[in-house]
């Protein structure tokens, strides 16, 4: 899989992570990028074309379907942090987490599938976490660890149709997503370079940082998620 050429359809685009893939899909010679964005953005580049897309809307989801015929490339990368507790948080809103970092990507995959299909298989990119691998109350991690369970059956799927499917992981990254909190994060120039040079190489699973790296490292010794005092 090589980016030139490629039309690419990002989602969540006028995000941190989404921004950069936009920008770096156009650097590394994509033809085309749709940015599935709720809001408007202007992108200053006639290679953009802006799809109005929230992810949770299966109406939106057939209307981008048909807007974007020529797509190769799917970035499944918008997210939500979601309910803060499993618990006591209302049900609504943990509904609302896997909604959009569960069901909306899965509905994305299934609908663009026919399409990646018509196009020659292309490739996926299904942006989790490292919280895929570690347990952390709310229903964010959870939602991200069934994501990666999800990609990973979609990739047996997929395979028939010679769609590359890539799973990436990324700790604290530098973007809105995280600014309340006070640690240190990534470049997000940086995650997504790294997740793009996986695509290209030909990778299932992109390890974007030193934290994905590290977390996935200890696995074994897990029992729990939590990690080993
Ligand atoms: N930043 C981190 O530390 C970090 C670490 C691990 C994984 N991630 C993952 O990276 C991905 C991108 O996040 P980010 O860091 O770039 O955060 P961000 O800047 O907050 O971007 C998230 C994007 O997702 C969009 N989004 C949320 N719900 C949507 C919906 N229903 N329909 C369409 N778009 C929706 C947001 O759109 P609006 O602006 O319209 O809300 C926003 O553009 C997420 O999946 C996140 O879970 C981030």
């Amino acid at each position: 899989m090589n980016l030139d050429n490629r039309v690419v359809l990002v989602t969540g685009a006028t995000g941190g992570l989404g921004q950069e893939f936009v920008k770096q899909a156009l650097a590394r010679g994509a033809a085309k990028v749709y940015a599935g964005a709720r809001r408007d953005h202007d992108w200053g580049d006639s290679r953009v074309v802006p799809l109005q897309l929230d992810v949770t809307d299966p109406a939106a989801i057939a209307t981008a379907v048909a807007a974007a015929p020529d797509a190769d490339v799917l970035v499944n990368n918008a997210g939500v942090r979601g309910a803060d507790s499993l618990l006591t948080s209302p049900e609504s809103e943990i509904r609302e987490t896997y909604e959009a970092n569960v069901f909306a990507p899965l509905l994305l995959v299934r609908a663009f599938a026919p399409v990646l299909a018509r196009n020659g298989g292309g490739a996926i990119i299904n942006v989790h976490s490292a919280l895929s691998w570690l347990a952390r109350p709310g229903a964010y991690a959870a939602s991200k660890t069934a994501f990666w369970g999800l990609t990973n059956a979609l990739r047996l799927e997929l395979a028939e149709q010679k769609t590359q499917v890539v799973g990436a992981h990324l700790g604290y990254t530098d973007t809105p997503f995280i600014a309340h909190l006070d640690v240190p994060k990534s470049d997000p120039a940086v995650i997504v370079s790294n997740i793009l040079d996986a695509l290209e190489a030909g990778e299932d699973e992109a390890m974007a940082d030193d934290t994905s790296v590290q977390v996935k490292s200890i696995l074994p010794s897990m029992t729990t998620g939590i990690l080993p005092s």
